[in-house]
């Protein structure tokens, strides 16, 4: 199987499948305490550990937590935490995941937590799936980013069933100028940088709001950037990761021109 070290970059050409061999890495270096699960958390990626304590997340986990006895889509969750915590909540769930690693330590949790009964894992690229008026709800935590945008987002709205509800986590950059910067400062201190790891644009945004009947976008972390608030780690200051992102969240509320600023987005849109 091809592997490649923690930080190289996949070229243009590896789609798809061979990604998996980026994430089965990743997965692989992962400790039986970092992949544990445990109460009251939420669900930051395993593999960026200042995530768990963005008021991002804290912000997803209000989203999920209503939702009981559903049938649900989880797309690329990596060990997937959020599908195991929603099958704990009576849901049925459905994983679609690359990585033959974390769909292994995915059945382990689920075993350990008893709710294999209400998951089935296919290991499936999200953009060739053809599970069509299946889901009530569609979950994708900071993944769609790493594929086809427009692709995998037809794929999302086939896949809901009429009523249905998307709900998503990820990277944006909203500003040519911001762009600018990235391109040149490092703006990212996750361990990771594959070719298709894209930050969404406006563009990326207004599909969905055309496609789907009611989109609700909220934006977070125009000054708690990835960058600051691993500085902030890396320095001790964790606690006042959390506090910081929540006031940031609230400022971009009141001033909502902050919002093209932002380095992350949450989406929720109804079929
Ligand atoms: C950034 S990780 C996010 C994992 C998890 N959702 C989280 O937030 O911790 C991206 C995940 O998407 C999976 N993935 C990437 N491309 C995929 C595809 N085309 N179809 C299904 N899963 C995919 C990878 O294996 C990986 O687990």
């Amino acid at each position: 199987m091809k592997r490649c070290s923690q930080g190289q970059r996949l070229n243009n050409k590896d789609k798809g499948f061979s990604q998996s061999a980026y994430w089965d890495h990743l997965y692989n270096d992962l400790t039986p305490e970092d992949i544990s699960i445990k109460e009251g958390e939420n669900f930051y990626p395993f593999h960026y550990k200042p995530r768990q304590f963005f008021y991002l997340e804290d912000f997803f986990v209000t989203c999920i937590k209503g939702i009981h006895h559903k049938r649900i889509i989880s797309i690329g969750g990596g060990i997937d935490k959020i599908g195991i915590y929603l099958a704990k909540r009576g849901n049925l769930v459905t994983m679609v995941e690359i990585s033959d690693v974390a769909i292994h330590k995915t059945l382990i949790l689920a075993k350990q937590m008893n709710v294999e009964s209400n998951i089935q894992i296919n290991k499936m690229d999200w953009q060739a799936s053809n599970l069509h008026q299946h889901a009530d709800v569609v979950i994708a935590h900071d993944v769609l980013h790493h594929m086809d945008w427009e692709k995998s987002i037809d794929n999302v709205f086939l896949a809901l069933k009429e009523g249905g509800v998307y709900i998503s986590v990820e990277p944006v950059c909203l500003l040519k100028c911001i762009k600018f910067l990235h391109k040149r400062f490092p703006f990212r201190s996750a361990p990771y940088l594959i070719s298709q790891d894209v930050e969404l644009s406006n563009k990326n945004i207004d599909y969905i709001r055309k496609k789907f009947s009611k989109v609700e976008v909220s934006y977070f972390d125009v000054f708690t950037r990835a960058s600051v608030t691993y500085i902030l780690y890396k320095l001790g200051f964790r606690k006042i990761i959390r506090f910081l992102s929540r006031m940031d969240f609230f400022l971009i509320r009141l001033l909502p021109f902050l919002k093209p600023f932002s380095s992350y987005v949450v989406i929720k849109a109804y079929k």
